[in-house]
């Protein structure tokens, strides 16, 4: 029996920033960011969104009725979680309307636990055949204004329904993985916005990779030419091209061609809405789904999970015959399109706006056109609200 991806959904707040004007406003090169970073956009979150209603609203677009009332299992990816006690599961299960005989949970380890989260839905299924997992990886990504990290914020969250004979693609059970205690990145419990050594993040990263490539071809005879495309972990979209550039000497000149132009399609996404930590090399993989055309089903494709700590897996995937149908293809182009710009000073009151710390506090969502929205705070308890 194969288990794998059923369905993936995605959604990210309403308003964004260009990164042409924050490098004029931060001074930079503008190219510097759009082509030494690779990022053009930036998805920034108002008070109303976090990661509760950002994955809720990520999830409710693929759900069935039926799924509702059949998941047995929700897995809540995030490192920028609103409680240090209670899983944001347990309010999106109530959000989404999921049964009451799921169990819930939320896990933490920087950008990877996504990836944890979906090879725990893999086992549980693959021992349950029947069953059905929710895997929503949510996240706002804040280093904080004027930081060398600014740029690679972002905001938005994927949801993934596990399945036994999946509609996108099979998880193969060929996962190697690795971790060790590196300080590249991390968030004390009382700041808002992470703490990072930046360059020393990105070197970590492409030693990760690797390794865990090496490892990965060591155990399973495969390279490079096993493999219609890599889909990596993308705090900024460069990242992944230069883990990409590391390993690209391994094959011909026309298999490096291959791979360039199949990494250009799972970084178009990701370049306009930033880092959302564990969702983002799972956005990459729907940008490759949706941008590239020459994908056919049997494919193999190679994701590798980063994330900052630091802990690192490498596994593939099996395209699915109807790949298209687990997805909603016209889902991320209208998001875009549907987007507002704000200016850099609107964007630095939307940062500054944060709920957290706050008892009571009331929030105008007139302005938040999703599904869910927050409310505010009432005696420390969010509200979060269904507006249709
Ligand atoms: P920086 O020091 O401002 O940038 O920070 P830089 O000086 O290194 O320049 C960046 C690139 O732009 C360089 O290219 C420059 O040459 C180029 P590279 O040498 O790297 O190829 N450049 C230009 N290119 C074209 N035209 C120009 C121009 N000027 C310069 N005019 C840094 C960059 C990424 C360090 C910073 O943004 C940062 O700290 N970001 C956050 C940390 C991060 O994303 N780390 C990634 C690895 S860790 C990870 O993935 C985990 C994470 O997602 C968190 C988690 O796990 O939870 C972050």
């Amino acid at each position: 029996m194969q288990v794998g991806i059923d369905k993936m959904s995605f959604f990210s707040p309403q308003h964004y920033i260009d990164m042409v004007d924050l490098a004029h406003a931060r001074g930079e090169e503008p190219d510097k960011y759009l082509i030494g970073i690779g990022q053009t956009q930036q998805a920034v979150a108002p008070a109303t969104q976090d990661v509760v209603t950002m994955g809720a609203n990520a999830a409710d677009q693929m759900l069935t009725q039926t799924d509702r009332e059949e998941i047995e299992e929700v897995i809540f990816a995030t490192e920028s979680g609103v409680d240090q006690s209670k899983s944001a599961a347990v309010y999106v299960q109530k959000l989404l309307g999921i049964n009451r005989y799921a169990r819930t949970i939320e896990l933490k380890q920087a950008c990877y636990s996504g990836t944890y989260g979906l090879m725990q839905a893999r086992d549980y299924v693959t021992l349950h055949p029947e069953a059905k997992v929710l895997v929503i990886a949510s996240d706002i990504a804040r280093y904080g204004l004027n930081t060398g990290g600014e740029v690679t914020q972002g905001a938005g969250a994927v949801a993934m329904l596990v399945t036994a004979n999946p509609t996108i693609a099979t998880l193969n059970q060929d996962s190697v993985f690795m971790s060790d205690e590196i300080m590249d990145f991390w968030r004390p419990n009382d700041s808002s916005t992470a703490v990072v050594d930046g360059k020393f993040s990105a070197n970590i990263y492409r030693d990760f990779f690797k390794e865990l490539w090496d490892r990965y071809r060591a155990q399973t005879s495969r390279d490079l030419n096993s493999f219609k495309a890599l889909v990596f972990h993308l705090p900024f979209t460069k990242m992944g091209l230069k883990a990409l550039r590391d390993v690209l000497p391994e094959v011909s000149e026309e298999k490096q061609n291959a791979l360039l132009t199949s990494f250009e399609a799972s970084r178009h996404y990701n370049k306009q809405i930033g880092n959302l930590y564990t969702g983002s090399a799972y956005l990459s993989l729907m940008s490759l789904l949706l941008n590239d055309d020459t994908l056919q089903a049997g494919d193999d494709l190679a994701l590798f999970s980063y994330g900052s700590g630091a802990e690192g897996e490498l596994f593939s995937l099996t395209l699915q015959a109807n790949y298209n149908q687990g997805l909603i293809t016209n889902q991320l182009p209208e998001l875009l399109e549907q987007r507002t710009q704000l200016s850099i000073s609107e964007y630095e009151q939307m940062f500054a706006s944060v709920v957290q710390g706050s008892t009571n506090r009331a929030l105008d969502i007139t302005h938040d056109h999703a599904k869910f929205v927050l409310s505010g705070v009432q005696d420390q308890k969010r509200q979060y609200v269904e507006q249709f």
